[in-house]
């Protein structure tokens, strides 16, 4: 059997990622936990509740864990109700508690990652019309700028906004996220107002800490023609995939904003990103198809026999990750995987998906493709969104009644990644033999 290393760059980042809401617990102020008060809103209606008790203070032991894995990084979100309750407040005791979520990773020698906005927004800025009233801007900067006056001490990364492709399409278009809309006109402000909001955070971001390191991440999706010799169907993916995709870094990159038969320039987004944050999880097959005028035309499905998660959320597509980042260096920036994972209680497919997709990484670092650093999604089970508990993406397994961790199997593999800097054949033997072959010929 052949062996070999693949290593990654020195300095390379290693981490997880999560997100305020997903693990803090008793984020009552917030429109997500409004929205799961609903019957209908989250599977089995489900609720947040207590979620990884980390506002309770595990985040400790859970940063321990990440320590004790070989993790050099975390990207964490803040919770904005939390840090401002009401307009006109600021809870300075949250943002002592943020300081030392904060300073504890630096005291494990982890480099933090701080996303200033990940899908939730405070209750009060929700009744008054939320991301689609472009008075968000006038409450949002100066809340970014709190953060980062708080905490630039400690971090000089930062994501301004989580997602804002997904958050448009969620929660204006598909209705899946709180407010539940089906506009595709409220999703273009909204998408207008989160492009505003990017670039005067960045502005601000700069001005508070010159410094410092700030991009957006976005979720890039494979959209692959389902029959490739057919015009309309390599047509409507290519519509899907630049709407998106590339509606936000675009925007961030040069100042211009593209919708089918609309387009607007705004000067003050050119150039407002340091790095690209690039979140990939999986890729679609898309085939034209007249009866999903809701899905612009274009029925979106994986190829049967695709290597499904649990719940067939997502399909086992690590070549789509080398897509991503090639479709990234369109901007000209350093790449950051902010975020990639799967959801797998019984752990049978995450540590193969893991190994595929970092090998990925790795072929693309070796072409000279600036990637910085990998976050997997994520370090414990948590709360995932309107899919609630019915899915587990932890690294550690969560028992959501007693908050007790156990480890998985992936938690050793990807310690063993990051202590290595790299992907050995050992670990590829030890963790996913069935993919041995495949990755080390001869
Ligand atoms: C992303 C999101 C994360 C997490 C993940 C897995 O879209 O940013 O918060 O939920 O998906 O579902």
């Amino acid at each position: 059997m052949a062996q070999a290393t693949f290593h990654f760059p020195r300095g390379f980042l290693w981490g997880t990622a999560t997100a305020a809401h997903q693990v803090e617990g008793n984020n009552t102020n917030n429109d997500w936990w409004a929205w799961e008060q609903n019957p209908g809103h989250i599977v089995h209606g489900q609720k947040s509740g207590l979620a990884d008790d980390w506002w309770g203070g595990r985040w400790r032991e859970d940063f321990d864990r990440a320590a004790e894995g070989a993790q050099n990084a975390h990207r964490m979100s803040v919770e904005w109700s939390r840090i401002q309750p009401t307009p006109d407040r600021w809870d300075e005791s949250a943002l002592d508690h943020y300081r030392e979520i904060v300073r504890g990773l630096l005291e494990r020698n982890m480099t933090p990652m701080v996303t200033l906005h990940h899908f939730t927004s405070p209750l009060w800025m929700t009744e008054m019309g939320g991301w689609e009233n472009e008075a968000i801007l006038d409450y949002f900067v100066p809340f970014v700028r709190k953060v980062v006056e708080a905490l630039k001490e400690y971090c000089n990364l930062w994501v301004t906004i989580n997602e804002p492709n997904v958050l448009a399409t969620a929660a204006y278009a598909m209705g899946e996220f709180p407010p539940g809309r089906h506009d595709l006109g409220a999703a273009l402000k909204v998408m207008v107002n989160m492009v505003k909001a990017h670039a005067q955070a960045y502005h601000a971001i700069h001005e508070e800490q010159p410094t410092a390191r700030v991009g957006m991440a976005v979720n890039y999706r494979g959209f692959k023609p389902a029959r490739p010799w057919f015009p309309l169907d390599r047509w409507i993916a290519g519509i899907q995939s630049s709407l998106f995709n590339d509606f936000f870094p675009e925007a961030a990159s040069s100042g211009v904003m593209r919708f089918p038969l609309w387009r607007r320039h705004l000067p003050e987004a050119k150039g407002t990103q340091d790095f690209l944050g690039l979140n990939y999880y999986t890729r679609d097959y898309v085939a034209f198809d007249l009866r999903k005028a809701g899905q612009l035309f274009g029925r979106r499905f994986y190829l049967p026999g695709a290597d499904l998660s649990d719940t067939g959320f997502i399909a086992n597509a690590p070549q789509g990750m080398f897509e991503a980042i090639k479709w990234g260096l369109n901007y000209n920036l350093p790449i950051i995987i902010t975020e990639n994972g799967v959801e797998d209680a019984d752990d049978d497919l995450r540590p193969r998906y893991l190994i595929q997709h970092l090998h990925q990484v790795w072929r693309a670092v070796n072409f000279n493709f600036p990637v910085k650093g990998y976050f997997h999604w994520t370090l414990v089970d948590n709360f995932e969104w309107e899919r609630g508990w019915t899915q587990r993406f932890g690294l550690w397994e969560l028992d959501v009644e007693t908050q007790a961790r156990r480890k998985r199997a992936s938690a050793e593999l990807y310690a063993g990644i990051c202590r290595e800097n790299g992907i050995s054949s050992d670990l590829v033997a030890q963790y996913a033999p069935e993919i041995y072959d495949n990755m080390f010929p001869g």
